[in-house]
């Protein structure tokens, strides 16, 4: 399937926003507040931040702190990007010291909240920049007796706590790089990142709480740890005291680690260019693949990002005695994705506003946790995803009404391409008609927000992510690398390097190459296939290759089919999104068992669960059908398009003369799920 054709392919979800002409302003009371008042403003801004972008980003870098000032702001050999080469930062005294430095220690930093317990109270605690330094140096200093040094991977596989962020935080202060784990993940997926990553550490937790039940991640690395002999060193952070065995010599509880250490630890001096972190995202075909981001690129761009998405104000002295109430954001991600790094942690805590951390799930114990939680918090900045938004809705609007959110001021959303109907909603119910929306565009290789409304100056049009952030010279072109012509679909790509775009894949130069660089000569593609509007908005229409967006999240139908013939029943595999109401993209398996094995629906839901093991649950697919055969072409490739209109439910319209056998269409549509 060529590149130019898999964006065709999804032009049937392109037609349908394609007559969304409704437009949203921003109101001149919220502009006239707002960094970036105007339209005006913007495309001059961006223009410059194009045509000069060293000078640009120079400016935006003096913002924050350095130990050394760089030579060179960018050095660009393509595919290569180097930001403020020759000079030397530390982003986790960007976080906490340089609030300290200026007068703010007192501030809070984080605000943390837990599901609420048996006595039917949350747990909560704040965190000043003082309270985090501290514990972050603590920590830092406790991993060094454990002997990690700068440049060692540290895989972090902790629930939604504060010390999930102090874990972090004290990797980038000694220059250790981490590697975190999303907590949903199981067995399998830890010992796959830390073989691939070579990490002979992992900070963990006995368990997380989740709708009341204990999430036991201690097993799970336990469990883990037998398949590969790579870890030395655990750490367990005591958050559900459930029973957990302790291996003598290579188990440390977390609090023993702290109590002899220092509450002093310098910021170790990092290279612009040093790696900050991996973190690993599915890819169309193999293993998951290791993003590479250094340190000083990634820092001025997700601080600036954070600060002109989310139109971030700190709280400030009023001149009279008084202080001027500033922002709380909220953003509902896990921090084991790249939203949770970029937008909870790196790019929210260098603007100076509380940045709000939640464990639990948006429906425990009630439908309306979200509201009662910005209703108490006083949030004003609300960041989500579309399937969060589409749940909402389901549940109905009298959960909102139950709590006062007049505070929110600027809604967000990540992760898929929102549909108008649940845009809508989200405008008029959670913001009243009043915050703008910032549709935000971007992807773990990308760091940071590429195409996004600004809230005080863009227009914004259900289901289009609008235009360009600063330094983004985004474009839609075909498999010839030529821009496409107004609302033509078509491949897109950025022309032109921006400073937290990804450095590499861990380990793997050829693959980072192919991935990102070998589709258009000279540009970074995304993958996705996207069009553009006679207003110069970017509509996304979805991933052009094999990867499929589940529930926000990125998974690869390799990896999903890989675990379906892991079992042992299954001879093999096809796995394809389908339009799911709630998850916007649902997982439809395709099955053919080893022969003699009768297809049973006990084996059904065996074979289903046999993938949430492997896998983590997101990855079950949500149906499964048996087939005597799966749909191939006479060169032996899945025709995965057929399977696409029968998991939907539709008529099957494209060429199938290059089937190799054309009665298995009907005995795919007789099988139910
Ligand atoms: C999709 C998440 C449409 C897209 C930050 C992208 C979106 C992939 C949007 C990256 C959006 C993310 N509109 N699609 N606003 N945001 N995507 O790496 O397909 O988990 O390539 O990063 O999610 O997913 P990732």
């Amino acid at each position: 399937m060529t590149q130019a054709k898999g964006a065709a392919e999804t032009s049937s979800t392109m037609e349908s926003i394609l007559d969304e002409h409704r437009h949203f302003p921003p109101s001149k009371v919220f502009s006239n507040g707002a960094h970036i008042k105007s339209i005006e403003q913007y495309e001059a801004m961006h223009k410059r931040s194009i045509d000069e972008p060293e000078t640009f980003w120079a400016e935006i870098a003096d913002q924050l702190h350095w130990f050394k000032k760089w030579d060179q702001v960018l050095d660009w050999r393509l595919p290569d990007a180097k930001w403020f080469v020759g000079g030397s930062t530390n982003i986790c005294y960007n976080c906490i010291d340089r609030q300290i430095d200026a007068g703010l220690g007192n501030h809070t930093a984080i605000i943390w909240e837990s599901e609420p317990l048996e006595n039917g109270q949350p747990e909560v605690r704040k965190l000043t920049y003082y309270d985090l330094r501290r514990e972050v140096s603590r920590f830092a200093n406790g991993l060094k007796k454990l002997g990690v040094q700068k440049g060692d991977v540290v895989t972090i596989y902790m629930p939604m706590i504060p010390e999930l962020a102090i874990a972090m935080l004290a990797c980038a202060r000694i220059g250790a790089v981490h590697s975190i784990i999303f907590g949903g993940f199981s067995a399998s997926a830890i010992r796959d990142r830390v073989e691939d990553g070579k990490s002979k550490i992992v900070i963990t937790a006995d368990g997380g709480w989740r709708r009341g039940k204990i999430v036991p991640l201690k097993d799970n690395v336990d469990e883990a740890l037998t398949l590969t002999d790579l870890v030395e060193t655990v750490v367990v952070y005591e958050r559900c005291k459930n029973n957990i065995v302790m291996a003598d010599g290579r188990d440390h509880w977390w609090h023993e680690v702290i109590s002899t250490a220092s509450e002093h630890c310098p910021a170790e001096e990092m290279a612009s260019e040093d790696l900050l972190f991996i973190l690993y995202t599915s890819g169309s075909t193999g293993k998951p693949k290791g993003i590479m981001h250094t340190t000083g690129g990634y820092m001025v761009y997700t601080y600036l990002t954070s600060r002109y998405t989310f139109d971030l104000h700190e709280t400030k002295p009023d001149g009279n005695g008084g202080a001027e109430n500033g922002d709380v954001y909220w953003c509902t991600a896990d921090i084991g994705w790249i939203t949770g790094h970029s937008y909870i942690i790196y790019g929210l805590l260098p603007n100076r506003v509380p940045t709000l951390m939640y464990e639990g799930a948006p429906d425990f114990p009630e439908k309306d946790r979200f509201w009662d939680i910005i209703e108490r918090h006083q949030v004003t900045k609300f960041y989500t995803a579309p399937t969060a938004i589409r749940a909402f809705m389901k549940w109905g609007r009298e959960w909102i009404d139950k709590h006062d959110i007049s505070s929110l001021k600027v809604l967000g959303t990540v992760g898929e391409p929102i549909n108008p109907e649940a845009w809508m909603w989200y405008h008029k119910v959670i913001g009243n008609e009043k915050c703008p929306i910032v549709d935000t565009w971007w992807q773990t290789e990308t760091g940071g927000h590429m195409l996004t409304p600004l809230p005080g100056a863009t227009t914004t049009t259900p289901g289009s992510c609008t235009r360009p952030f600063f330094g983004i010279d985004a474009a839609v072109v075909n498999s010839e690398g030529e821009e496409v012509s107004t609302n033509e679909g078509g491949i897109l790509v950025v022309r032109k390097p921006w400073p937290s775009m990804l450095r590499g894949i861990y380990g793997n130069r050829e693959r980072f190459l192919e991935t990102y660089w070998s589709k258009i000569e000279g540009c970074y593609t995304a993958g996705d296939g996207a069009r553009k509007d006679e207003n110069g908005n970017f509509w996304i229409m979805g991933r052009i290759d094999d990867v499929i967006v589940v529930a926000g999240h990125n998974l690869g139908t390799m990896e999903v089919e890989s675990a379906l013939v892991s079992h042992e029943a299954v001879a093999e595999a096809a796995v394809v999104g389908f339009p799911h109401d709630i998850k916007g993209t649902g997982i439809a398996a395709f099955v053919t068992l080893v022969g003699g094995i009768e297809e049973t629906d006990e084996l059904k839901a065996q074979v289903r669960n046999h993938v949430a093991k492997e896998l983590g649950p997101i990855s079950k697919p949500d149906k499964l059908r048996f087939t005597p055969a799966l749909p191939k072409t006479r060169s032996g490739k899945i025709m995965r398009r057929l399977l696409r209109d029968i998991a939907a439910g539709r008529e099957i319209t494209g060429d199938i003369t290059t089937l190799e056998d054309k009665s298995i269409v009907e005995k795919l549509q007789q099988n139910s799920d």
